[in-house]
This record gives structure tokens, C-alpha cells and sequence, in this order.
């Protein structure tokens, strides 16, 4: 059967993981979450005491950072399992300065094509139609208002049990889609041949639905040609 690969990209929080997970579920395919690789590579240089506005000191880290996303949606950092910590503030509030940083993407985009190799893979990021795979089978650009968004990610934070307040998460959401879509390398926009998906007024359940609408047309088009 022949290997597909689909691209989810889109700004914060606008459900890109919850529906990918969901979609790679149904269609066999291996979610690939690349956000968590960014945020891993952030929560080792806070562990570290490193400010990730600086970018040398940041970039000097490379080499001693082993990042490998495990089965079950696991998230392992030098052979410890972050998946939570990553999703904490601290992590959230600074990670979009660590994706701003070419060496740093370079080195994680490595990883990411290699990962998209060997099975069918659903990928979700910033830049994945764009740069990572574009040659991708299928590319979506997902998004949603920022009310939308804090919301959703609010509630998300809540049911996992890390605290936050709504005006924080607003805030990071309207910080970060500045910071990802201003950076010089691999900004965040919508691929030239993407399908562009607002989730705005759509629930999960809906949102799953089209993305796989999309995919099988996109397959059978494919198909014909
Ligand atoms: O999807 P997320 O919120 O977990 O992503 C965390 C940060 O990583 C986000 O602010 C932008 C960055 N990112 C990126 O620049 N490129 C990607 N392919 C994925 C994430």
C-alpha cells in the first residue's frame, strides 16, 4: 500500500493534535507531533537555567538533547518522559523563542522527515506543508479565532490539571501566533496547496470528519491522475 503523509499545521491551539491523533487512529497512521519536540527542547534549557531568549546559549545545547516520541502519545526527554511537563506555562511561554531558532529547527526537522519515512504518517507543526514535507500527500491549514483557541486550551490545561487563568492563555495564544508567524526561517502560513479548515464554530467530532473528507478526496484524485 502506498506510504501517505498529511500535514496539519495551523497556529496554537487550534485543536491540530486532538484531531490528528484522532484521524491517524481511524486511518492507521502514525501521529507525528512535532510541537512536543519544540517544547521538549525548551523545557531542557529551562531545566538547565538557560534563557531561551538566548539564542547561543540555547543553540549550544543541541548536541546533549535526545528527543523520541513512543507509542501511546509519550514525549521522552534524555530517556525521561516529559509528556506532562512540557504542556506546563513555563514551557508554553517560552517555546515559540526555541522554534525561532534555525539550528535548533534544522536539527529537529531531521528528525521529523525521518520519522515521516518509514510508515503513513499524520504530522502536525507550523511548517510541515510548508517546509518539513512538501511534498506531502495531503496538506490542511486548521484554524480558529483566538477566543476559540484560549478556550480550548484552557479547558484542555483544567482537565489535565495544570493551572491556569483564561487572560494568561488569551495572552500566550495572541503572543505566540506573533512570534510563529513573524520568525525569519520556516514562518507559520498556510502552504500554496493547502486546504484551508476554520474549526471556529465545529466541534471535535466535526473537525475529524472533514479532515478525513479531505484526505479521501484528495486519495482519489490521486488515484485518477
Ligand atoms: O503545537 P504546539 O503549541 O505544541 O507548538 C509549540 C510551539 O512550537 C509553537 O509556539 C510553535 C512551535 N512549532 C513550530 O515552530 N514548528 C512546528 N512544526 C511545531 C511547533
Amino acid at each position: 500500500m502506498k506510504k501517505i503523509a498529511v500535514a496539519i499545521d495551523g497556529p496554537a491551539a487550534a485543536g491540530k493534535s486532538t484531531v490528528a491523533k484522532q484521524v491517524a487512529e481511524i486511518k492507521g497512521y502514525t501521529y507525528i507531533d512535532t510541537g512536543a519536540m519544540y517544547r521538549a527542547f525548551t523545557l531542557y534549557c529551562l531545566n538547565k537555567g538557560v534563557d531561551c531568549q538566548d539564542h547561543d546559549a540555547c543553540v549550544k545545547l543541541i548536541p546533549e538533547v535526545n528527543i523520541e516520541l513512543k507509542p501511546g502519545h509519550l514525549v521522552f526527554l534524555n530517556g525521561e518522559d516529559v509528556s506532562r511537563e512540557i504542556r506546563l506555562p513555563n514551557v508554553s511561554g517560552n517555546v515559540s523563542y526555541i522554534a525561532s531558532y534555525k539550528e535548533i529547527r534544522l536539527a529537529l526537522v531531521e528528525l521529523q522527515r525521518k520519522m515521516a519515512e518509514t510508515s503513513s504518517v499524520i504530522m502536525d507543526g507550523r511548517d510541515i506543508g510548508t517546509y518539513v514535507l512538501p511534498n506531502a500527500d495531503v496538506k490542511i491549514f486548521q484554524i480558529a479565532s483566538v477566543e476559540t483557541r484560549a478556550i480550548r486550551r484552557y479547558d484542555e490545561n483544567i482537565s489535565k490539571g495544570i493551572p491556569c487563568t483564561l487572560e494568561e492563555i488569551e495572552e500566550d495564544v495572541r503572543k505566540r501566533d506573533y512570534i510563529d508567524s513573524h520568525r525569519d526561517f520556516a514562518p507559520l502560513k498556510p502552504a500554496a496547496d493547502s486546504v484551508l479548515l476554520d474549526t471556529s464554530y465545529l466541534n471535535v467530532e466535526q473537525v475529524v470528519e472533514k479532515v478525513i473528507e479531505i484526505i479521501d478526496a484528495k486519495l482519489a484524485e490521486e488515484k485518477d491522475a
